[in-house]
């Protein structure tokens, strides 16, 4: 069996290695232009060529939860492409949107501008009622993350494509029950994939409906978010602020307003990051089911792209 492994911003030899010991039998090589096509390959944002070279591959291991950098690409219907089931990122993207949803509530961030001047001074205690969470996207992560957010007594509302029943979450679906889904929401926490339905949707139409005072947490794709009505919502103080992991480029460039804007905070797309014992662990498990005829869970959908 070979394997073919094309990583952009991947150390290629730690992987090699760890695929090696979890499948002994598998010949692993990183892909160059012009390689035998192999049986499986293991990805992250290749480039066209590499499609194009083994339309026949048996499946495409995607080293991420989000596929938007492979269906960006012209793919043939019939690949089938495997994304990230968790592996150990539920959690962190869980105890990042805790982290972001507390800073703001507990509004340790005045207190962290309160220190820098040596001033000891109270904000007032704000209720968690005021406060609901509304998740959009309640899938692998968001599941894990709603789950997380309930445990602080917050109110959590989460949205989908299709319709859910999850305990402690009042649930809404479809484009239909998006308005009050996003009335009923103050920090709205962004967990969709990025397909044609979802690009753009937080924007000035749609954050506008928020409570007053909302605060946005993107820890999905930057180009789910319309910069610029960000900023005017965060301006207007409609929005009270926003926690910002991924951005329409990355790294942000250098000068961007959202480096130095007082309401927002970057992170360098960090939020759940692919580690590499379970990437592994997964992948060699998914494998051999595929070897021995077995189903797997984590395929695409080409046509709902995610
Ligand atoms: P997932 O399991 O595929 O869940 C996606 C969820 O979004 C599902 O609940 C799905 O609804 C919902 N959805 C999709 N299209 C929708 C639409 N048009 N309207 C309403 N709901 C829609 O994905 P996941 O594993 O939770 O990951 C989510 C995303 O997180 C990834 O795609 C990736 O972009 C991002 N991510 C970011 C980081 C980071 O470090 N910042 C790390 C990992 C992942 P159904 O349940 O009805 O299908
Ligand atoms: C990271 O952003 C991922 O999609 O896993």
């Amino acid at each position: 069996m070979k394997i073919s492994f094309c990583c952009t911003d991947f150390k290629a030899e730690p992987w090699l290695a760890g695929l090696r010991a979890a499948l002994p039998q598998a010949e692993i090589e990183v892909w160059t232009p012009g390689a035998p096509a192999a049986d499986y390959a293991v990805v992250w944002a290749p480039p066209q060529a590499f499609i194009d070279e083994q339309p026949n591959i048996k499946a495409v291991f995607n080293l991420g939860a989000g596929v938007d950098a492979l269906t960006q690409l012209k793919l043939p219907p019939q690949m089938k492409l495997v994304r990230l089931d968790d592996a150990g990122m539920s959690v962190q993207m869980a105890e990042y949107v805790v982290h972001a949803l507390i800073r703001h509530f507990r509004e340790f961030d005045h207190y962290e501008r309160d220190v820098v001047q040596g001033k000891w001074s109270y904000r007032r205690p704000r209720l968690r009622e005021e406060f609901p969470v509304g998740i959009m996207g309640l899938g692998v992560l968001g599941q894990r993350v709603a789950q997380a957010v309930a445990q602080f007594e917050f109110p959590v509302l989460g949205w989908s494509r299709s319709p859910k029943t999850v305990d402690g979450v009042r649930c809404f679906a479809g484009a239909a029950q998006l308005p009050e889904f996003l009335a009923e929401t103050k920090v709205l926490v962004c967990l969709l994939p990025l397909t044609t339905e979802t690009q753009g949707i937080l924007n000035r139409t749609t954050l506008a409906q928020l409570q007053p005072g909302g605060y946005v947490i993107n820890v999905a794709r930057g180009a789910h978010l319309v910069e610029e009505d960000l900023i005017e919502l965060l301006d207007s103080d409609h929005l009270a602020g926003a926690a910002l992991d991924v951005f329409r480029q990355e790294p942000l460039p250098a000068g961007h307003p959202f480096w130095r804007h007082p309401k927002i905070t970057v992170t360098p797309h960090t939020a759940a990051r692919t580690l590499r014992d379970e990437s592994v662990a997964q992948i060699a498990q998914k494998i051999m089911r595929l070897e021995r005829g077995e189903p797997i869970a984590g395929v695409v959908d080409h046509i709902r792209g995610y």
